[in-house]
């Protein structure tokens, strides 16, 4: 017997990729219900490539009574107030929104880093996937912090449009097109014109002068791999429509070689090594998409620093930092506690 599943947000880029993967790596549901705003009900979505076409209902009125696991990406609002009542309701929920991450009674779980953590679940029948950047950043900084104890981490990140949702590609797409026939390119989604250009802040503005999306890569890190680690970041939106990427440096407590660091990540869980110091001997954006992987390029000793590394990092945000960790989550929470499918 499988799993009754719900997935909330099913029209949006996480919920449409969420439907994607739990066909593509065959979950067990015995059955799924796609869930989202009044305004998409009865629309029709593909599980996966299979053919078999589901409606979507409106969040309002399904009752999560005798579902297993509702996989959310609907925001913090919306989840605020439907989270707690699926929950409550016995269908343990998997949240992509930032709402419940730093909660502690919440965890916060990148399976191949921290899958333990999982435990206490119970407490609220609720699990937190982290933000897309901080997912694909501690996918490659845990198995090297194992070998060698990460001091300090710099990160800047080159994140895609469709990290601000279908807004955010739409944008982009229509400024493109205004711009090579002439017409005004003017922002709305984001604070600047994103075509053709890139733009140094994502989420609002803190007192200290970062951003919000820089400080969840600095809190969630921490609550993830282990509150000693320090994180600086500086976010920035790139027009790039799918595939966040990361240059990543790195300060360890140990000594640890570039070669040393390339034979553990090649062996790492989720991270695929493709660093060959040739022209186009590393990954872009635009070929991670549809993948599975975090890809690790370019490691290299930083001779300015004691046990330095740089590298950098891709990913799927819809997939590794979001839509795939709650899938994965899901398989975790079936294999540890549900038990229910075969
Ligand atoms: N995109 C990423 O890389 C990424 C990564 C990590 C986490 N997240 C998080 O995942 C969540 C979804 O992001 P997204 O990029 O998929 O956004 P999106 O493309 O804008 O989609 C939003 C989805 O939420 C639904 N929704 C909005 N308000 C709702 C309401 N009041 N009741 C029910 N459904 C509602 C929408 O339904 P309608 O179509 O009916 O409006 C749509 O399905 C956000 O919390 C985001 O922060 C996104």
């Amino acid at each position: 017997m499988g799993y009754r599943v719900v997935v909330a947000g099913a029209t949006g880029n996480v919920g449409r990729e969420m439907v994607n993967i739990l066909a593509e790596r065959e979950f067990p549901a015995d059955e799924i219900a796609l869930l989202a705003s009044s305004r998409s009900q009865g629309d029709e979505i593909e599980y996966g490539d299979t053919g078999r076409m589901l409606k979507v209902q409106n969040i309002e009125h399904f009752d999560p009574a005798g579902w297993d696991i509702a996989l959310f990406a609907i925001g913090s609002e919306a989840t605020k107030v439907y989270a707690p009542k699926f929950a409550a309701a016995g269908c343990t929920v998997i949240d992509n929104s930032s709402l419940y991450r730093m909660d502690p009674d919440v965890p916060l779980i990148v399976p191949e880093v921290n899958p333990d953590a999982i435990d206490g679940y119970r407490a609220k029948n609720i699990i937190a996937n982290p933000n897309c950047s901080t997912a694909q950043m501690v996918v490659a900084l845990k198995p090297l912090h194992d070998a060698a104890t990460i001091r300090r981490v710099v990160v800047a990140t080159y994140q895609s449009v469709s990290g601000a949702g279908k807004q955010g590609m739409d944008e982009l797409f229509e400024q493109s097109r205004n711009i090579f026939v002439g017409d005004p390119a003017t922002p709305q989604k984001f604070t600047k014109q994103i075509a053709f250009n890139v733009i140094p802040h994502i989420d609002s503005f803190l007192d200290d002068g970062s951003t919000k999306e820089e400080w969840k890569m600095v809190v969630e890190t921490k609550k993830i791999m282990g509150a000693k680690i320090k994180v600086t970041a500086t976010c920035v939106r790139v027009p790039v429509f799918v595939g966040h990427s990361e240059a990543i440096n790195i300060e360890f407590e140990d000594e640890i070689s570039a070669a040393r660091a390339k034979s553990i990540l090649r062996e790492a869980p989720g991270i695929m090594l493709v660093d060959a110091h040739e022209d186009g001997g590393y990954v872009t954006p635009i070929e991670c998409v549809g993948e599975f992987a975090t890809y690790v390029s370019r490691v290299r000793e930083d001779p300015t620093v004691d046990n330095g590394l740089s590298l950098w990092c891709v990913s799927d945000n819809l997939r590794k930092g979001a839509a795939l960790n709650a899938v994965q989550i899901a398989e975790l929470l079936g294999r540890r506690y549900l038990k229910k499918a075969a």
